[in-house]
């Protein structure tokens, strides 16, 4: 029998894990529901994990030979540092998610992007009062920031509502129900699209009175959303009919591993403002060295949007610097980039840039 190796739990004497510290390597898979898994990981070199609770990374993977990038929010808390595990759900054109269902086998070694992102409790000051609202798998940024509030003993008082399609796709319902019978100021809520013969809980989508039945307080609470785009639309709508203020509401806007958001065109998304003054506004090139093609863009719009401007495809997933799937190489010039931790600082000392969130401040050539 094998002698058990206790992990080194002296933070202080560990190194703190980034993407460049070494990869993840894959230590536990669960089967959260029929079509969801979760997946844990180690770092290979006993490196820590910091990070915000709701942030997510960005996993490298060779898939059929090819290079994929994929951002996942961390579901793990943490305050249980060792490990992260990402929680997804298999979906029809998910190739990521998918292949990590069918073939990531514990053992496996990925790489992976630092952790980053901004929707986190832990990064806003909110009220002491919070309301979570999640569809489908937008329930794990949630479940980070509920372990992590039940791990620190905050006084806090949580409203969670989660909706899933039936009763047989809700993610971590025994746990949720344990905080509830367990925690002072924690009221968990399901919703399903579909009732079954044993569901006896609320049945449809979110309306306004299914909310103020559920949370009557909500106008009171922080809230924090996270689903697919038409449930996050749906939240936003039901609260527009009421006077909540805007200011503390958080959403996490982006749904990376959707065939919706793969297929869309960073032009059309709602992106991120970057300032500039309109007399600062100026006109510069983009040349594309692979192609020979050379696009015009202005110093206020992001080189990803003038790129598919021109009809021209380039990968490409948040539009918000985030995930790192437009990370590209700029052989000449300067931008400005508004990266959220998207892209490793040695990426970046080696000339990537991010092309949804940089804007040209001279004539670039990227080497597409
Ligand atoms: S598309 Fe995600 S960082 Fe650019």
């Amino acid at each position: 029998m094998n002698e058990l190796v206790f992990p080194n739990i002296n933070i202080e004497k560990l190194t703190r894990w980034t993407g460049d510290v070494s990869p993840l390597e894959c230590i536990g898979i669960k089967d959260e529901t029929h079509n969801v898994k979760s997946f844990t990981f180690k770092s290979t070199k006993d490196a820590w994990f910091q990070f915000y609770p709701g942030q997510h990374t960005t996993l490298f993977l060779k898939i059929d030979g090819n290079d994929v990038m994929r951002t996942y929010t961390i579901a793990s808390s943490p305050t249980r540092p060792n490990t992260i595990t990402i929680t997804n759900k298999r979906m029809a054109e998910g190739v990521v998610t998918n292949w990590m269902h069918d073939s990531l086998k514990v053992g496996d070694c990925v790489d992976a992007l630092d952790i980053g992102g901004s929707f986190s409790v832990a990064l806003d000051k909110p009220k002491s009062k919070i309301l979570f609202l999640s569809g489908g798998s937008g329930i794990t940024p949630m479940l980070s920031m509920t372990r992590y509030f039940c791990d620190v003993s905050m006084d806090v008082d949580i409203a969670f509502v989660h909706n899933a399609q039936s009763e047989k796709d809700l993610i971590s319902k025994e746990e949720l129900d344990f905080y509830e019978s367990s925690q002072r100021d924690f009221k968990r809520h399901y919703v399903c699209d579909i009732g079954s013969g044993s569901w006896l809980g609320p049945t449809g989508f979110l309306n306004h009175e299914m909310l103020i039945d559920l949370v009557p307080d909500f106008a009171e609470r922080e809230i924090y959303c996270c689903g697919p785009e038409p449930y996050m639309q749906n939240v936003k709508k039901i609260l527009s009919l009421t006077d909540y203020d805007m200011n503390f509401y958080h959403q996490e806007s982006f749904d990376i591993e959707s065939s919706t958001a793969q297929k869309n065109m960073a032009i059309n998304a709602d992106l991120p403002e970057h300032k500039v003054t309109e007399s600062e506004i100026n006109e510069y090139n983009v040349t594309l060295k692979k192609s020979g093609d050379v696009l015009p863009c202005g110093s206020n719009t992001s080189i990803l949007v003038s790129i598919q401007k021109q009809g021209i495809t380039v990968p490409f997933a948040c539009s918000q610097g985030l995930c790192g799937t437009c990370r590209t190489k700029m052989l000449d010039g300067t931008v400005e980039m508004d990266a959220q931790g998207g892209l490793l600082k040695s990426h970046e000392q080696e000339g990537y840039i991010l092309t949804c969130c940089s804007y040209p401040t001279s004539d670039i050539v990227l080497d597409l």
